[in-house]
């Protein structure tokens, strides 16, 4: 087994002059108080190790790493008619952009673009009763801590800065392409978004990703294997939005990232990686998270191809 101590060590040295680097999301009132200088890395494998680095302590919310439970929720509960919905094309604009949307008919390019994964939790709500409750205790199984909160002021500040996000769903609902109350879900999407956690219990929580969609903490098969298969390559082409192409470059794992400054990637059959660190490049993702990634990928051979 390869010494994934040493290599998240020698990470976290490599990144030291990059954590200052770029700027915290301040487009949300309680996220621009996050501070620069902050990094945090866990690497779960397969068999059941976790490998930290930097301060595995410090929580964040998951921001857009939700769009990925999401998605995998509502595949759970849906066949094809949920790719009606939404597209499997990477977007090539920003993730919050509205233009696109017009152009084509209410329907998103993919689900984990802000308005793709506002439908999927539009999809997931007509499936669930109790949708924030439901899907606070997945996270809660899947990361093996029974105490993980909702951020309630960053879901509250999140909602009352709503504005684009709103206006994405009120124009998907225009099109026909939304069945429930838009403040409904949006108030769900923003839950989703404002679930706290630390790094090692994010790598767990995504860990079904690498594992053929078991997830050995919570002792479900989440996904079947091919669904696994499918949803990483759905994040290999657009998990870093219109980044997308350079972190497959970067780095060469599927991923994930979050205006938090996390990111989660993936080694197929061997491990899951959540890397966090607040400062934002220009497309909303981490400088040193996308760094650390690349780092951890020369390092141990690991991009898929
Ligand atoms: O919808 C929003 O604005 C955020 N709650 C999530 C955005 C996000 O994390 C985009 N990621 N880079």
């Amino acid at each position: 087994m390869p010494n994934y101590q040493a290599v998240l060590d020698a990470t976290f040295n490599h990144v030291q002059p990059l954590l200052n680097k770029g700027k915290v999301a301040d487009y949300i009132p309680a996220l621009a108080e996050q501070k620069l200088g902050q990094f945090a890395m866990a690497l779960h494998t397969n068999d059941g190790q976790t490998f930290t680095a930097g301060n595995c302590n410090a929580r964040f919310t998951v921001q857009s790493v939700s769009k990925v439970m999401t998605l995998t929720m509502a595949l759970q509960r849906y066949e094809d008619e949920l790719w009606q919905r939404v597209g499997k094309e990477p977007s090539g604009t920003a993730f919050n952009s509205l233009t696109q949307l017009e152009f084509e008919n209410g329907i998103p390019r993919n689900p984990f673009i802000n308005a793709g994964a506002i439908v999927t939790c539009d999809a997931l709500f007509s499936r669930l009763s109790a949708p924030i409750h439901t899907m606070l205790e997945q996270y809660r199984s899947q990361s093996g801590n029974a105490k993980v909160v909702i951020n309630k002021r960053v879901a509250q500040s999140e909602f009352e800065h709503r504005y684009r996000n709103a206006a994405m769903a009120y124009l998907m609902k225009s099109f026909g392409n939304f069945t429930n109350d838009v403040e409904e879900v949006l108030w769900s999407y923003f839950n989703y978004c404002a679930i706290e956690v630390n790094c090692a219990e994010l790598a767990r929580t995504f860990s079904y990703l690498s594992n053929h969609g078991f997830c050995a903490q919570s002792q479900q098969q989440l996904l079947s294997a091919k669904q696994t298969k499918q949803l990483n390559s759905l994040l290999f082409t657009s998990g870093l939005y219109d980044a997308a192409g350079d972190f497959a470059y970067r780095v060469g794992m599927p991923g994930k990232s979050g205006v938090s400054g996390t990111i989660i990637a993936v080694v197929p059959g061997q491990f899951t990686v959540a890397v966090w660190s607040p400062g934002l490049d220009k497309f909303g993702n981490s400088v040193a998270g996308i760094a650390a990634l690349e780092y951890v990928s020369e390092q141990l051979g690991t991009a898929i191809f």
